[in-house]
């Protein structure tokens, strides 16, 4: 990955957390009180994000965690037995093509799974077949990954979803400035948007024991 790209050299393990302001676009389109897994959650930061905003992280792995309550172990390695009680993995993979590219695939096998990647990846040749399975691309727009700089990345971004079968993509281009700041407060408001179709109830009980948001501090 050139960056998330930038002109900063790029960090282990593609690490870069997911500031607030990139989930906003994405709250409209999850049911409320989702219970997702982060498959790739770093240090917290998106389970934070999306803990404050009703939703409910059921499991989180890295293979590089920086934060206890995330499991060390590589998401390729998750089967469907880690994933029952979970509606959806959220995350934000590496763009790492190498390291994105499996991902994605192995991942949308066990769940529908929502992640942000750079919006110029779904028109490469590369996204063809991952493209088939994607439902739905919301569009984030420049996203500042390293705080405290004073410039956003040099990739427009958008989440992306992707499910277990074909499926046709609808494009939810970027939302205007006064919905983000009403979705902050309530999630639902944002003229178009739909709650999630794909969504499935379970019992959670996975082996995977995220806790973040009692632990993260
Ligand atoms: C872009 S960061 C995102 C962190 C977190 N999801 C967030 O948004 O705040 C990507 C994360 O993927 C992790 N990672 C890379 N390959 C992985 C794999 N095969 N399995 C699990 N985690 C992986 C890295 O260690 C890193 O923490």
């Amino acid at each position: 990955m050139m960056g998330k790209r930038s002109n900063y050299p790029r960090i282990s393990k593609d690490f870069y957390p997911t500031p607030a302001k990139a989930v906003l676009p994405l709250l409209p389109f999850l049911r409320p009180g989702t219970r997702f897994i982060e498959p790739c959650g770093g240090d917290g930061a998106l389970i934070s994000h999306l803990e404050a905003h009703g939703h409910t992280c059921v499991g989180a792995v890295d293979i590089e965690p920086r934060h206890r309550s995330i499991v060390a172990r590589d998401a390729l390695t998750l089967t469907t037995t880690d994933v029952v009680g979970a509606e959806c993995f959220i995350t934000n993979l590496p763009w790492s093509r190498p390291v994105l590219h499996p991902l994605l695939a192995h991942l949308k096998g066990l769940l529908p799974l929502w992640t942000i990647i750079d919006s110029n990846w779904a028109h490469t040749i590369q996204a063809g077949p991952h493209m088939h399975y994607c439902s739905q691309v919301v569009s984030i727009g420049r996203v500042r990954w390293i705080p405290g700089t004073s410039s956003d990345g040099k990739d427009d971004a958008s989440w992306y979803r992707f499910e277990a079968v074909p499926t046709e993509t609808i494009f939810k281009g970027r939302a205007a400035l006064s919905d983000l700041r009403s979705v902050e407060h309530n999630p639902t408001s944002v003229p178009g948007a739909t709650a999630s179709r794909h969504a499935r109830h379970h019992q959670y009980s996975s082996p995977m024991t995220p806790k973040a948001k009692e632990t993260k501090g």
